[in-house]
């Protein structure tokens, strides 16, 4: 079922669990988010991003396609615009059916980031979808961003930016990153910020930068209070890495079963996240007990 991005989250804050928040920007991406959350009885958010749709995941192609799929499926499943910084493709992304909209004014000075978040969260609360802010800066692990201490979200500065904004999530920086680490590097994460952050916002909180975070890291963090992890690099990877490796055992490889294989390895990968993170088993309903979430 297709749902608003907040209930899902509450129901992870609540009892302390994360949810994965998946790039999809084709068919084989969405299927094996859907199949892994339905198998796993696992909520999960189908992210988008403006750079993604403007160059490949064509929305009017890819709502009705997510649209149908997430129905049908027994687990809640929210559509969320990632990364979103232009009017026009957060306007677009409302008007197209997205149930939640995440607004990034990370790189903006502090007063423009809650200016503009508090514009964008009322739009998306008045059309019944969430909101999503970023304080702080998550930036990209190929730049070292991770490491820039300064970057780091401010206990204080976030207190004050939820409670004018009403963001119903948080994305903050503890020292992940987007993108691929440098080959055996893992982040060091600031855990005392987080338990920080988490005690005194008592909301969702939001880590981007899921993807070659360490294992043990992203356990961590989910017990200090992360609700929403962001993963792209790392399922893209599989799925490029499954074609590469059915290519060069054969060629000639049917097209059909170069993709379908490539679903399943992201399906695998996905799955194993979610008992990672805690949010495999969570929902064992039926369709009928949909109106809880909305
Ligand atoms: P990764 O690509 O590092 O997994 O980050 C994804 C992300 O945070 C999308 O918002």
């Amino acid at each position: 079922m297709l749902v608003s991005m907040k209930g899902i989250l509450a129901d992870a804050d609540s009892n302390n669990y994360a949810v994965m928040a998946c790039n999809c920007c084709n068919m084989e991406n969405v299927e094996a988010v859907v199949a892994a959350a339905s198998s796993k009885r696992s909520a999960v958010i189908i992210n988008i991003s403006p750079r993604q749709f403007h160059l490949h995941a064509d929305l009017d192609a890819m709502i009705p396609m997510i649209v149908s799929l997430a129905s049908a499926a027994p687990v809640p499943i929210a559509l969320n615009l990632d990364h979103g910084k232009e009017y026009d493709d957060i306007a677009t992304a409302l008007k197209k059916g997205f149930t939640s909209i995440m607004f990034d004014g990370s790189a903006l000075t502090y007063e423009a980031n809650l200016a503009i978040t508090k514009q964008i969260s009322t739009m998306a609360h008045n059309q019944g979808c969430a909101c999503e802010g970023e304080l702080g800066h998550v930036g990209q692990a190929s730049a070292g961003d991770g490491e820039k201490v300064d970057y780091f979200t401010d206990v204080d500065m976030a207190v004050q930016f939820v409670k004018e904004t009403k963001v119903d999530a948080l994305a903050v920086a503890i020292g992940t990153a987007h993108g691929k680490y440098p080959a055996g590097f893992v982040p060091k994460l600031d855990f005392v910020r987080l338990k920080e952050l988490k005690s005194a916002l008592q909301m969702p909180l939001v880590l981007h930068g899921g993807s070659g975070s360490g294992e043990e890291n992203i356990r961590r963090a989910v017990e200090c209070g992360i609700n929403k992890i962001n993963v792209c690099t790392d399922v893209f990877a599989i799925g490029r890495d499954s074609v590469a490796h059915a290519l060069g055992e054969n060629p000639s490889v049917d097209w059909m079963n170069l993709m379908s294989g490539a679903q399943k390895d992201m399906q695998d990968y996905i799955e194993s996240y979610m008992d990672l993170i805690g949010s495999s088993g969570r929902y064992q309903y039926t369709l009928a007990d949909k109106q809880q979430f909305d």
